[in-house]
C-alpha cells in the first residue's frame, strides 16, 4: 500500500542518513515531493548539486537532463539515480548533437565567427558539451536575461537552444526586436528569416516545452473575461504572445515568490506545470488561485517518477545493486561543466 511504501521510504533515509540525498524538482508530485531533502527550480538544482559532497547517492527526483547536470556538477565517487530512465524531457530531446552541429556548420558559413551558442540547461549533456567547447555558457529560466546581456558581450549574436520562446521572450526583454530574431528549424534544416542576415541578433533554436505551450492567448481572455480581478503569470517557457498578454512572466522560483508575497485575498492565474500550481493552491489558502488552462498541465515525464519507483531504487542501493545510474562521459562532462561554470558563476 502506499503507507506501506511511505514507511519503507523513511526507514531508508534514516538508514542511509547523510548517504543519501534526494533533491526534487517542484514539478514532482507530492507523494514523491514529501521525500525531498532539498526542493528547487532547475537553477537552485543545479546550485544544490554542485555544493554536495557528502552524499554516496544522489536520488534524482525531476528529469533526465537534471540526472545529468547533477552527475556533471558532483564528483567521481558520488552516484546519481533517476528513479525512472523514462522520466525525459520532450524540450531536451528536440535538439540532439548531430543536428546542432550541422546546425553550426551552417550558421559558420552565414555568419562566421560572430556566434555565441548559448542552451537552457532542458538539453543533453552533449549540447552542453557542444555549448561549452564553443565559448557559450547555460541559463535557466532565473537567470536567462543576465546571460543574454553576457552573451552579448562576447559576440554580436547569439543561437539559442532548445526553447525559443525562453529565447524570444528573454531577448525581447533586453530590447532586442522580434524582427531582429531568426528561429533555426532543425528537421528541415534552415534558417527562417525574411530580412538581410546580417540584422539577425538572435538564432532561436525550434523546441518548446510540452507543457507550457498549453498555455493560450484563449485562456487568458477567458480570464479576463470572467475573472477581472486575477493577476496573470506565467512561465517563459510560454509562447511570446502568452507571456505579453500576462501581467507578469518569471521563472519557477519567481511565480512561487511572487504568490508568497501578495497579499491575503489576492487572485492569481497560474501558467505553469500542473502539480506546482497544486502546490502553490495548497499552500495558500487565503489567497485564490487556479491554473490559466482549466485542464491543469502536467507534464508527463517528471510525473514517471512515483512513490513506487522511489522506493524501488532506494531498495536497489540498500542491497548493493544500483540501478538506474546517470553517467555522463568524462570527455562530455568536462566540455559541459564549462558551460555550467560560466553559467554558475554569474548565477
Ligand atoms: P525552471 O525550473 O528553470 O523554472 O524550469 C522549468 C522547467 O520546465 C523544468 O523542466
Ligand atoms: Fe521538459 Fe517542459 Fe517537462 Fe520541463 S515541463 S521537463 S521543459 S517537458
Amino acid at each position: 500500500s502506499q503507507e506501506e511504501m511511505e514507511n519503507r521510504i523513511k526507514e531508508i533515509k534514516s538508514q542511509l542518513g547523510s548517504k543519501l540525498f534526494i533533491p526534487c524538482h517542484h514539478y514532482q508530485k507530492e507523494e514523491v515531493y514529501q521525500f525531498a531533502d532539498a526542493a528547487g527550480d532547475s537553477l537552485q538544482l543545479a546550485q544544490i548539486s554542485a555544493k554536495n559532497r557528502d552524499a554516496s547517492y544522489i536520488v534524482f527526483c525531476g528529469v533526465h537532463f537534471m540526472a545529468e547536470t547533477a552527475d556533471i556538477l558532483t564528483s567521481e565517487d558520488q552516484t546519481v539515480i533517476l528513479p525512472d530512465m523514462r522520466a525525459g524531457c520532450s524540450m531536451a530531446d528536440m535538439a540532439n548533437i548531430h543536428q546542432t552541429e550541422r546546425a553550426w556548420n551552417t550558421l559558420q558559413q552565414l555568419f562566421g565567427d560572430t556566434i555565441l551558442p548559448l542552451t537552457y540547461v532542458n538539453s543533453t549533456a552533449a549540447i552542453k558539451a557542444f555549448v561549452g567547447r564553443n565559448g557559450g555558457a547555460t541559463v535557466t529560466s532565473s537567470n536567462a536575461n543576465q546571460m543574454v546581456k553576457w552573451a552579448f558581450t562576447q559576440k554580436e549574436r547569439i543561437l539559442f537552444l532548445p526553447d525559443q520562446h525562453l529565447g524570444r521572450n528573454t531577448a525581447y526583454d533586453l530590447g532586442i526586436r522580434l524582427e531582429d530574431m531568426a528561429v533555426w528549424d532543425p528537421i528541415q534544416h534552415e534558417l527562417l528569416y525574411e530580412g538581410p542576415l546580417e540584422k539577425i541578433k538572435v538564432i532561436l533554436w525550434k523546441g518548446h516545452c510540452s507543457v507550457h505551450e498549453h498555455f493560450t492567448a484563449k485562456n487568458i481572455e477567458f480570464v479576463r473575461k470572467h475573472h477581472p480581478n486575477m493577476n496573470i503569470i506565467v512561465h517563459p517557457e510560454c509562447n511570446h504572445e502568452v507571456v505579453e498578454l500576462a501581467d507578469k512572466s518569471g521563472s519557477t522560483k519567481y511565480i512561487i515568490e511572487e504568490i508568497e508575497k501578495a497579499p491575503s485575498g489576492s487572485e492569481w492565474a497560474i501558467g505553469t506545470e500542473m502539480n506546482l500550481v497544486q502546490r502553490i493552491i495548497n499552500d495558500h489558502p487565503d489567497k485564490k488561485i487556479i491554473s490559466l488552462n482549466p485542464m491543469m498541465c502536467p507534464c508527463l515525464t517528471m510525473n514517471r517518477i512515483d512513490l513506487p519507483h522511489l522506493l524501488w531504487s532506494l531498495e536497489n542501493i540498500v542491497e548493493g545493486k544500483e540501478t538506474n545510474i546517470i553517467k555522463v562521459d568524462d570527455t562530455t562532462a568536462n566540455e559541459a561543466i564549462l558551460a555550467l561554470e560560466r553559467m554558475l558563476k554569474r548565477a
